[in-house]
């Protein structure tokens, strides 16, 4: 089965054998088949966040589990719950307009309901755990169905428990709780200037939605236009003497203090710092309006895709003396060391 069409960067990779689920009693189903007994497993939601770096020889399981409804209410918050299959920007939208606020800044992010607390998505001073109640998921190794709350999915930056157990878990529901009591979350700079320029000093959640979606749209390149798989690093955590010393010599550079004293530095100005701002290797570049972003200009290969991300990994190195650690999945070929 040809993959193309399953990873928003558009790498051409084949998998053995691949299924769309809709619930347990089909997984279950096609779990017994012998033919697959002992290949390694693939969950795949959008594809918006990995790297097929080769053909893969087992089964892929794309999630598509349906359904969302409103679970539960008490007198402080909304329970609202989603299959893993259904797509992540629809849902949050049909939060706001059913008058359940809180999801808002995370509008516009590609991919499935059920992939976003495995990288525990975030933008626009947001991250999913903020609103996360539960989630079920099936165990494929045990074949049984287990439930998470937030202490038990080990959210931090970009990570959770379900990113160190590639493979091995398919998430069904994930049910988010959100609080009666409303704020917007207006601090990031982007989202403050996109506001002000409209006159809003008060902003409804759909209209901060609004704002949201304009600026991914200003500078993020849309999936559907051209390959992609969003930041392709992640910004990295330094020292407080690491980022003295770089502020030192680097006195503009972002930065943004962490609770724990280290300092967290925008992998996108260093990039374009070292030069790589609309730059390419091969099919393959960093994005003209976010270096962040590693784009398929068309044609790309995983390797081609390996080849720019190391290139652009050893000039910030070499320059800022910063390692910085790819941010999607890798699949189907040798990860990034
Ligand atoms: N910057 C540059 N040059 C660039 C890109 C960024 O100088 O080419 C500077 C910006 O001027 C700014 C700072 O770097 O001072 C941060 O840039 P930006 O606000 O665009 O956000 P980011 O840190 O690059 C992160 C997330 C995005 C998320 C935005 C908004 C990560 C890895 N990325 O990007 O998430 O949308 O913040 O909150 O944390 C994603 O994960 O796929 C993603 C798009």
């Amino acid at each position: 089965v040809a993959l193309d069409a399953f990873n928003t960067l558009r790498l051409p990779a084949r998998a053995a054998w691949f299924a769309a689920v809709h619930d347990v009693d089909q997984l279950r189903a096609i779990l017994e088949d012998p033919r697959i007994q002992g290949l390694p497993r693939l969950v795949l939601g959008g594809g918006s966040n990995l790297v097929l770096a080769g053909d893969f020889d087992g089964l892929v399981l794309q999630v598509a589990f349906k359904g969302r409804s409103r679970v539960q209410e008490d007198a402080d918050a909304w329970y609202i719950r989603a299959g893993g299959g259904e797509n992540w920007h629809d849902f949050v939208r049909w939060t706001l307009e059913m008058g359940w606020a809180g999801l808002e800044n995370l509008s516009l992010i590609p991919g499935t309901v059920g992939a976003a607390p495995v990288q525990n998505i975030g933008a626009y001073g947001l991250e999913l755990a903020e609103h996360f109640y539960s989630l079920r998921a099936y165990d494929l190794e045990t074949g049984k169905t287990v439930g998470f709350d937030k202490a038990d999915c080990h959210f931090a930056y970009r990570d959770s428990f379900f990113k160190r157990h590639p493979g091995r878990y398919l998430i069904g529901a994930v049910t988010f709780r959100l609080p009666k009591a409303w704020r917007p979350v207006t601090a990031y700079a982007d989202v403050a200037k996109a506001l002000a320029a409209e006159g809003i000093a008060q902003p409804t959640p759909l209209q901060v939605s609004d704002a949201v979606i304009a600026i991914r749209r200003a500078k993020l390149p849309d999936p559907a236009e051209i390959g992609n798989a969003g930041s392709f690093f992640k910004n990295p955590v330094v020292s407080a003497e690491a980022h003295a010393r770089l502020a030192a010599l680097h006195p503009g550079m972002p930065h943004y203090p962490q609770p724990n004293g280290r300092v967290k530095l925008a992998a996108g100005w260093l990039i374009e710092q070292a030069g790589w701002k609309g730059r390419r290797l091969g099919p393959v570049g960093c994005y003209a309006r976010q270096a962040l972003v590693l784009v398929n200009h068309g044609g790309a290969r995983g390797a081609d895709v390996l080849a720019a991300s190391q290139a652009v990994r050893a000039d910030v190195f070499a320059r800022f003396g910063v390692d910085l650690e790819p941010e999607p999945v890798f699949v189907g070929g040798a990860a990034p060391g």
